[in-house]
């Protein structure tokens, strides 16, 4: 399964990237807007930290203009990501331009049904936001499942990117299932290594380790 982070958090994203954490990174307008950066050049400092995809989203709702937008994006560095959203017109851009080659990412997918869309409009990924369904009482975990038995029945390449996750159990979860990626909070991320077995063997080991003083260096 490949890890990517959703942030635009540039120190964030270096502190994943050193422990070999980081697969991909994935932002949207509202991560931009927390960021306080501008898009064009927070993007560029992303893309030459990571060497994965970097998914950079659109701002506009035609399709023209959304390609025109993607065009823009693409020209910051060799592994953007354009990302849409799962409208129409998103659907459109999303045709032209991996027509064109490149690697689209279609967002805010709810349905089974639009990722059915989004991957016959050539996604490279599609992202079901599992958190937003949760949210308002639906099955976030479903919607990826159902993604991953359409997607098998038809042997689609797009790839699922369960996003919108906001607990190590949706990371688990979305594993067991055989989501393609994560896209994760690095906080997220980070707290898939706690478990108060591991802090309470730690303590009994560092209680004897002092007792008995054992050195190594
Ligand atoms: O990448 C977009 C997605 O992960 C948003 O998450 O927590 O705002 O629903 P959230």
């Amino acid at each position: 399964m490949k890890f990517f982070v959703d942030t635009a958090e540039i120190d964030a994203i270096a502190e994943l990237n050193n422990l070999g954490m980081v697969d991909g990174v994935t932002t949207n307008p509202s991560l931009i807007k927390k960021s306080g950066r501008d898009i064009i050049e927070v993007t560029k400092e992303i893309c030459d930290l990571v060497a994965g995809p970097v998914s950079a989203e659109v701002t506009a709702v035609d399709a023209d203009t959304m390609i025109a937008e993607g065009r823009k994006l693409l020209e910051i560095a060799e592994n953007i990501t354009v990302k849409v959203p799962l409208t129409w017109d998103g659907l459109k851009a999303c045709k032209t331009l991996s027509d064109e080659g490149h690697k689209v990412n279609v967002t805010l997918c709810f349905s089974a049904n639009q990722a059915l869309l989004a991957a016959k409009a050539g996604a490279t990924f599609i992202s079901p936001f599992i958190g937003r369904l949760d949210d308002i009482n639906l099955d976030g975990m479903e919607l990826i499942e159902d993604i991953r038995t359409v997607y098998d029945n038809y042997g689609f390449e797009t790839e699922i990117l369960a996003a919108s996750i906001r607990s190590v159990n949706h990371i688990l979860d979305s594993a067991r299932i055989g989501a393609d990626v994560i896209t994760a909070p690095p906080a997220v991320i980070k707290a898939m290594v706690n478990h108060p077995l591991t802090d309470k063997g730690l303590d009994a080991f560092l209680a004897d380790i002092k007792a008995a003083d054992i050195k190594i260096l």
